[in-house]
């Protein structure tokens, strides 16, 4: 399996810079420098075309596709073994029955080390190239996550997750103080930007507030500053269930989105996780910080007791990624991720309550298509982060993915004769594990 910095590839690319349609770039040339970084693509019928195509180093057969790798927005790694699992009941028991005695246990370094070795392993294959990931509190443990992110290849967003108030959080499984929370956090990011493997930033910290309920205010404040002091990402939950955006309600007398933003946390580089409950009021706030939502919607089936709707965040100007939330959605897949947005996206404009006349059931102009999803799951992604990833340009990073459509165990049957748009709409739909044969992160070789 090779790298492919220092070197060039003749294939057909798609892509989506931009969410109102797909490109396929055919037979074309894509030239990585020694950086990792695109230097040239040059198309067919373009100057110097017939010479880079004979210069090529690495030529794909017909059938495969080179696609951007995924841009998974919302990740919590130390829940991996609980994927699939731990479904039956809402959100605020799901968290104190199954999900932070799970965590707890990445008190062991051992049993994180085996963890996140299969995560970070499994995530490349499924050519999930960049995460944004909520560790634990534990500050070893999570060090441990960003050595095996580094040492893997996988670029990678990571957070120590905050979380210090004894009202929500089990004494088993909380930060000592505020001030533990903050300074906990402060060490991450030191550890990060330190880390004598990471001097390319393949690794970013993140300040990570699990979300409101679990921190008080102390922390919610000392992490604001603290993110405005090192201009780093920011990740939480935000307004995700009824439960969740009631209880804000209650505890600040506004909104998630407007009580974030009081302690600093809604920046340019902030991700709110599902956002299902954002009021138009918020979606504007988010829209003029800059900030991001990541749409999780299988795991909005569980515990979101709605829909998000994307489509009318889209048109307001909120940036939008798109999530796994493993393991609050039952797979890792950001295939699964994006037809999930398509799938939810119809039924929030159609509605879903057959016992209502049609008229009355849902929400109209509420779907997006395949090639949206496709755009959100890679360049949107790679927006929203602020990161050079998730499309097919000079100065970006060769992070993609092979898809052979002609993989025996694979999903996909092109059939009858189909145009580009028609194959990657298969692609998108009916990929699965074995049509991703290759997975470059910065043209360095991570999967086969
Ligand atoms: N809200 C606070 N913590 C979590 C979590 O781990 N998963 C989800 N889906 N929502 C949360
Ligand atoms: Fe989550």
């Amino acid at each position: 399996m090779s790298d492919i910095t220092g070197r060039s590839i003749l294939a057909s690319f798609f892509h989506a810079p931009r969410r109102d349609g797909v490109e396929a770039l055919e037979r074309a040339v894509i030239a990585v420098g020694a950086d990792g970084r695109i230097e040239a693509v040059t198309r067919e019928g373009e100057a110097g075309y017939a010479e880079a195509r004979e210069e090529a180093d690495l030529t794909l057969p017909d059938g495969c596709y080179v696609l951007p790798g995924f841009v998974d927005c919302h990740v919590h790694a130390p829940q991996y073994p609980q994927l699939g699992q731990a479904l039956d009941v809402p959100l605020e028991v799901w968290l104190q029955q199954y999900t932070f005695p799970l965590e707890a246990r990445y008190a062991d370094l051992e049993f994180a080390r085996r963890n996140y070795s299969a995560l970070v392993e499994d995530l490349l294959a499924a050519g999930t190239t960049t995460a944004l990931y909520f560790a634990t509190v534990h500050q070893e443990a999570t060090r441990l996550l960003v050595d095996i992110c580094l040492d893997k290849g996988q670029r990678a967003l990571v957070g120590k997750v905050a979380m210090d108030n004894p009202d929500s959080c089990p004494e088993y499984y909380r930060d000592a103080s505020a001030e533990a929370a903050v300074a906990g956090t402060r060490a991450l990011i030191d550890y990060v930007r330190t880390h004598p493997a990471n001097s390319e930033g393949r690794v970013l910290p993140v300040v990570t507030p699990r979300f409101i309920p679990s921190c008080t205010d102390a922390a919610l404040e000392g992490l604001g500053r603290l993110a405005a002091e090192c201009g780093c990402h920011v990740q939480t939950h935000c307004s995700e269930s009824d439960w969740a955006h009631g209880y804000v309600l209650e505890r600040h007398g506004v909104t998630d989105a407007e009580s974030l933003d009081r302690f600093g946390l809604l920046t340019r580089k902030s991700v709110l996780a599902h956002s299902n409950f954002l009021t138009e009021a918020d979606m504007d706030r988010v829209a003029t910080r800059g900030a991001g939502v990541a749409h999780c919607a299988l795991s909005n089936a569980y515990f979101a007791n709605s829909v998000f709707p994307l489509r009318a965040a889209l048109e307001r100007g909120v940036r939008v990624g798109l999530g796994t939330d493993v393991s609050g959605g039952p797979s890792a897949s950001m295939f699964d991720a994006a037809r999930m947005t398509i799938a939810a996206s119809r039924m929030l404009e159609t509605g879903v309550d057959p016992a209502l006349p049609a008229g009355e059931r849902g929400r109209p102009g509420s779907r997006v298509d395949f090639a949206t999803a496709f755009h959100l799951a890679t360049a949107g992604g790679g927006e929203m982060l602020d990161l050079p990833i998730g499309r097919f340009e000079p100065g970006y990073f060769f992070d993609a993915m092979v898809i052979d459509t002609r993989a025996p165990e694979g999903g996909i049957r092109l059939l009858a004769g189909s145009g580009p748009e028609d194959v990657l709409e298969k692609i998108v739909h009916t990929a699965n594990r074995a049509n991703i044969t290759r997975v470059w992160v910065g043209g360095r070789s991570v999967a086969d």
